[in-house]
């Protein structure tokens, strides 16, 4: 037993031992003590247990645990958790709905790689857990450090938490130096329902699925919280890593298993579509038997050579795909139809329904899109629903499918009320009587009073607080509606200049209903925090028609900083130089850029963007690390056939390392890559001086990276 080592003949590995069981007894005491009020220890036992605690770690000062017991005091953190930025970025995955699209992934996948049908593919399948997905650092085998996906790029540092976990280890034998193991934190079916009985016993909160259950718990401030409430790990996944798991992402997960994960057991290798749709229907079958919640299956190329060639889009890994579950249904009543005024003049009706539990969740609002899906029509003005429309009064059925929106799909026509009218869109808006129009070509009826509409400014404002905008602590939605309402923020601006305007003198927003000095301090010094903010969520926070956060993230990288972006998008009209500019980014297109040029060419738009943009200091776009990189800041040409490769993998390997690529040559092209039947192309670079080179010279050139 390490308790009885004298701390001066302790060995280093003796005290991370002592001082990981060290923090568990602790830990478990508090919970014992604060949360399940029956303490487990004797108080002399406790402050000896402390004492030799912060004994070792005087002795090993660099040892000292994230959770040390010396710095709890039984309270939580009180302003919640610290941030952690993800070494490797957290993302998600692209969605496949039904057999087609799974045999698409594969077609996609080949044809990137350039991979015949005759080649073999193989992938893994495995369920895809309905919980919350969350990151470990283990650095020399200890863990350092657990944060959530937060926005993909950072999230919280939950480490305290994480620790409470037993599924997950606090150290490994025999991993490499640097380890990140990613994977989904969730809670079983029947630990779930326990806490529900505890929780209504105790007369608290109860959670309406186990995912909700498990994020609440996970994000508890107090972690002897989370220590009572039975939470579990999957690993499937990495980030950081300082030396490879495995070749294959099946040997990847099998090393996570062998250092002590639980790793999913319904996890297969599958050659090809046809294996890896029976190893779905095959997950399907036991979904109701597994005791957790599951929503489809992830499928990811096997061989993680490939998986590198492949990399990421924005947001998504091209080697892997979630095939989902079909959404869940239920029947209930259309109470009524209310009209929602969005931050672009949309009018979006929205159907108020006899709440009616779906998919373990209680819907009572669901959308009905836009007129012509009410009619019975899509917007090409196909029928849809055999043409049925929707009435107030009707039996409708609602859809649920993983974290969407829940939507009207049909409805019981025997149901009808026989006085039930057809459902007209007012030509009015319903927030500031403007007229509501609707362009050729557009979907959707809009309002026209642009600025002088509250419910399109409130709603602009919703945006640009929201999570992964400016995600301005303690100004949510509600805030902003009331802060809106009484005229203390009209537009974005405004609330850069609300700690001048009430942080003293008469009115104070101290002294506003629901806030207190606390509150009020930490709104104003959450204000300033953000004041310092990156391009991308700059742009995608001003909520331009058409530009979400992907897209906001693509052009914070390709213009750079916020300048070279808003003189860009000034100058932008069709057919320029900047227009073509602006196109020539993967990602985006005509709608895109009209919509931003549009916006950009505003006086009142523009007006209130510079009286924001004087309260900020908006960070420069992370590039793609490229230093080091030959080709940074080259415009690159590829032409002819090239034989390694395909041209979207060229492309896109090319843009990763920091040049741009062009389809055609001109003067700024600093490097042609030409490969077997390069034409006009080659004769033209030749014309102009412009450095050629084969496929082979390309790859030499960016090899070393
Ligand atoms: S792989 C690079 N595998 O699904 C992408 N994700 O919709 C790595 N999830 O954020 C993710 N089960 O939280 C992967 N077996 C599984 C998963 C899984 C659940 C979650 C994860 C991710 C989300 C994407």
């Amino acid at each position: 037993m390490t308790d009885t080592i004298k701390i001066d003949a302790m060995t280093r590995d003796q005290a991370v031992a002592e001082l990981a069981r060290l923090a568990d007894i602790l830990a478990r005491a508090n919970a014992a003590y604060h949360t399940e009020d029956a303490p487990d220890i004797s108080d002399a036992e406790y402050d000896r247990l402390k004492r030799r605690n912060a004994e070792i770690e005087a002795h090993f000062p660099d040892l000292k645990r994230g959770d040390s017991p010396s710095e709890q005091v039984g309270a939580p953190v009180a302003d919640g958790f610290s941030k952690v930025t993800h070494a490797v970025a957290m993302l998600s995955l692209s969605n496949a709905f039904d057999d087609a699209d799974v045999s698409e992934f594969d077609g996609r996948i080949r044809k990137y790689l350039g991979l015949g049908s005759d080649v073999a593919l193989s992938y893994t399948a495995e369920p895809k857990i309905d919980g919350l997905s969350l990151s470990l650092r283990y650095e020399d085998g200890v863990l350092m450090q657990a944060a959530t996906r937060g926005d993909g790029a950072v999230g919280e540092n939950v480490t305290a938490n994480a620790r409470t976990i037993d599924d997950i280890p606090g150290t490994l034998e025999g991993a490499p130096a640097i380890l990140e193991v990613r994977g989904e934190v969730y809670m079983s079916h029947p630990d779930f329902e326990a806490l529900n009985d505890r929780q209504a016993a105790a007369g608290q909160k109860t959670f309406a699925n186990p995912r909700n259950a498990a994020a609440g718990s996970l994000r508890q401030l107090d972690a002897n919280i989370t220590r009572a409430r039975p939470l579990r790990f999957f690993a499937y996944a990495w980030g950081a890593l300082s030396d490879p798991l495995a070749n294959t992402q099946m040997g990847a997960i099998e090393r996570l298993n062998t250092l002590g994960f639980q790793t999913n057991p319904l996890t297969r290798l599958c050659n090809g579509p046809e294996e890896m749709i029976r190893h779905y229907r095959l997950i399907e079958q036991e979904r109701a038997t597994l005791g957790y919640d599951i929503d489809g299956v992830v499928y990811k190329v096997n061989d993680l050579g490939l998986q590198s060639r492949l990399g990421f889009r924005s947001t998504t890994p091209r080697w892997a795909v979630a095939h989902k579950f079909p959404a869940e249904l239920a029947w209930t009543r259309l109470e009524a139809i209310d009209i929602q005024v969005g931050r672009t003049g949309a009018l979006s009706p929205v159907a108020r329904l006899t709440p009616v539990t779906v998919g373990g969740v209680v819907v009572s609002n669901a959308t009905l899109h836009n007129e012509d899906y009410i009619a019975g029509r899509d917007n090409k003005g196909e029928q849809i629903r055999d043409g049925k429309d929707i009435r107030v009064g009707d039996w409708v059925q609602v859809y649920r499918a993983g974290d969407v929106i829940p939507k009207v799909a049909d409805v019981d026509l025997s149901k009808r009320p026989k006085d039930a009218e057809p459902y007209v869109m007012p030509n009015r808006c319903p927030e500031c009587n403007s007229e509501a129009v609707r362009e050729p070509g557009d979907a959707v009826r809009r309002c026209t009073g642009g600025l002088i509409c509250p419910a399109q400014a409130v709603e602009k404002l919703k945006h640009f607080v929201s999570r992964t905008a400016f995600d301005i602590d303690g100004l949510g939605a509600k805030q902003v509606e009331q802060f809106h309402g009484d005229k203390w923020i009209t537009e974005p601006a405004d609330i850069f200049t609300l700690r001048d305007r009430y942080g003293a003198g008469l009115q104070q927003l101290k002294n506003r209903e629901g806030w207190g000095e606390k509150s009020a301090a930490n709104l104003f010094d959450a204000i300033d925090e953000r004041r310092n903010i990156g391009l991308g969520r700059m742009i995608f926070a001003l909520g331009i028609r058409h530009v979400g956060e992907a897209a906001a993230n693509l052009l914070a990288t390709h213009y750079g900083t916020w300048d070279a972006f808003s003189t860009a998008m000034r100058g932008a009209e069709e057919g320029n130089e900047a227009w073509e500019d602006l196109l020539s980014i993967d990602g985006v297109g005509a709608v895109m850029a009209g919509s931003l040029a549009t916006t950009f060419n505003q006086e009142a738009e523009i007006a209130s963007i510079d009286r924001l943009v004087a309260h900020l200091n908006i960070e420069e776009a992370a590039r793609p690390n490229t230093s080091g990189s030959p080709v940074a800041g080259k415009t690159v040409v590829f032409t002819g056939t090239l034989e390694k490769m395909t041209r979207a993998e060229a492309k896109a390997r090319a843009e990763a390392l920091g040049a741009k690529v062009s389809g055609s040559v001109s003067a700024k092209t600093d490097l042609l890559v030409a490969g077997p039947g390069a034409g006009s192309k080659a004769k033209k670079a030749a014309d102009l001086g412009i450095e050629t080179i084969d496929e082979d010279g390309w790859l030499d050139l960016i090899g070393s990276i």
